[in-house]
Parts: structure tokens; C-alpha cells; sequence
């Protein structure tokens, strides 16, 4: 299963979950497993695409050994290391479950278990697929993620808009077979001229391939 269609492609993915550190212990994050990212990061690399791809800690790790890894841990880090890569990149695929909120202040020593409660003031993390939407060149595809819970395809078009994507990859939570940590995924793409295509429940390398033919389908803009 390997073939030309992306050849002399550059190709950028976030995947995985980031950790936000509370302390040299603990950390927020998410389920986030990877899984969906490698499978597009595979199939962009057996399509002849020169894949980078930015790992979050755990995340699983794609088999096509040409594929360049940047690991990971914070929601910054990963900021760091897209946007050092984003100008030379043809296609940018943001499949990661980035922490929205961060702790304000990383403590330096283990926190000790005083009193019956306790508060973490958070403060907003960069938003990676916004920020770098605003720096989009013509040539370059942007192609997001929106994993939600509820009212769906409204947060999934609006976020097409708002994070400036030509095509959003929508996975619900109350889908059966879709989402963290499972080997399949169900989906729908929409696209920035109104249009959709929804996927059965499929595999993961199977929903990687049909997200690789929904990105040939956006017209190129120069
Ligand atoms: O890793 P798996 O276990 O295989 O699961 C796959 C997945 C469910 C994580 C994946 O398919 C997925 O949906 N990834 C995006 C999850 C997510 O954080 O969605 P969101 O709706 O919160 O974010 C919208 C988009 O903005 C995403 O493209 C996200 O990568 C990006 N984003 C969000 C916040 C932020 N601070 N920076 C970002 O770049």
C-alpha cells in the first residue's frame, strides 16, 4: 500500500495529549492515546509525504521509519516545536488533544496534602491550530480536529471558521467506536465550501486514508 500521491509534500502533525505540569509529580492531561495521529502520519509517509510529526509523552509512535519525531510534553512545547516547522510546510494536520488551561504556577517542590480541599488557578494555553491559522500561506492546507460531547456539528463548523482549517475531522464522544484510546473511529469531514462526508466505523488506518482523499479534494489556492 504505498504510492506517489503526496510525493514532495511536506507534511506537519500534532498528535497526542500534552501534560500540563502541577508539580514535579503530577500533571493534567487527557486520554489521548495517539493512535490517530500515527495512522495519518503512516499513511502520509506511504504516500510518499516527508512527514514531521509532534509527539505528545506516551503517544503512540507511528511504523514508517522515515517519519521525523519531535517529542513533546506541555501544550508550549508543542507550540514551539509546530511553529519552528510550520513555514516550510505544504499540509499541517493538528489530530493532538491539547490541554486548553495550564496551571498558572508550576510548584517547585511535591505539594503536600494539607487541609480538605484545594485550588489550581489555570490560565489559557496558546491555542497551536489558531495561532498557526493566522499564519497560513496560501499554498498550505490546514486540516483540524473537534472531538465534542454535545451539539456536534455546530462546534465542528465553527471551529472550521474560527481556527481557519480547510477541512475539520469531527469525532464524537457519544459515538460508539469513536474517539480516545479505541483502534477505530467514526467521523465526519467537513469542508470549507459547505460540503461533508461521513465515514462508517473503521479502523483507524482506514479513517487515516479517507482524511488523505478529503485533503486532495481541497482546491489548491494559487
Ligand atoms: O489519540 P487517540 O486516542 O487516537 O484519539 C484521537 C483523538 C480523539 C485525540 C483525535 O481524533 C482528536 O479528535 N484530536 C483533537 C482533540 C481535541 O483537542 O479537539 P478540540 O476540539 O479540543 O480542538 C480543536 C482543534 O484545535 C484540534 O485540531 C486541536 O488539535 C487544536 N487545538 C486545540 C487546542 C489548543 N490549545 N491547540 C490546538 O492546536
Amino acid at each position: 500500500h504505498y504510492n506517489t500521491d503526496f510525493e514532495g509534500k511536506k507534511v506537519l502533525i500534532t498528535s497526542g495529549p500534552t501534560q500540563e505540569a502541577i508539580d514535579p509529580v503530577r500533571f493534567i492531561s487527557n486520554h489521548s492515546s495517539g493512535k490517530m495521529g500515527a495512522a495519518i502520519a503512516d499513511a502520509f509517509a506511504n504516500s510518499g509525504a516527508e512527514v514531521h510529526l509532534v509527539l505528545g509523552v506516551g503517544a503512540k509512535k507511528p511504523k514508517n521509519p522515515h517519519i521525523k519525531i519531535y517529542p513533546v510534553r506541555s501544550a508550549n512545547e508543542m507550540y514551539e516545536a509546530a511553529s519552528k516547522l510550520h513555514g516550510k510546510m505544504d499540509i499541517c494536520v493538528f489530530a493532538a488533544a491539547v490541554a486548553d488551561y495550564a496551571p498558572k504556577n508550576i510548584a517547585s517542590e511535591k505539594i503536600k496534602k494539607e487541609g480538605d480541599g484545594m485550588t489550581i488557578e489555570l490560565v489559557k494555553n496558546v491555542d497551536i491550530a489558531y495561532t498557526l491559522g493566522k499564519a497560513k500561506q496560501a499554498h498550505q492546507i490546514h486540516v483540524g480536529f473537534a472531538l465534542e460531547t454535545e451539539n456536534e456539528v455546530f462546534h465542528a463548523k465553527q471551529k472550521l471558521e474560527k481556527k481557519n482549517f480547510d477541512m475539520i475531522v469531527l469525532n464524537s464522544m457519544r459515538q460508539e467506536g469513536a474517539g480516545f484510546q479505541l483502534d477505530t473511529n467514526k467521523v465526519s469531514l467537513f469542508f470549507e465550501d459547505g460540503t461533508s462526508i461521513d465515514s462508517e466505523v473503521l479502523p483507524k488506518e482506514q479513517i487515516a486514508k479517507m482524511i488523505l482523499e478529503g485533503v486532495k479534494k481541497i482546491p489548491v489556492k494559487i
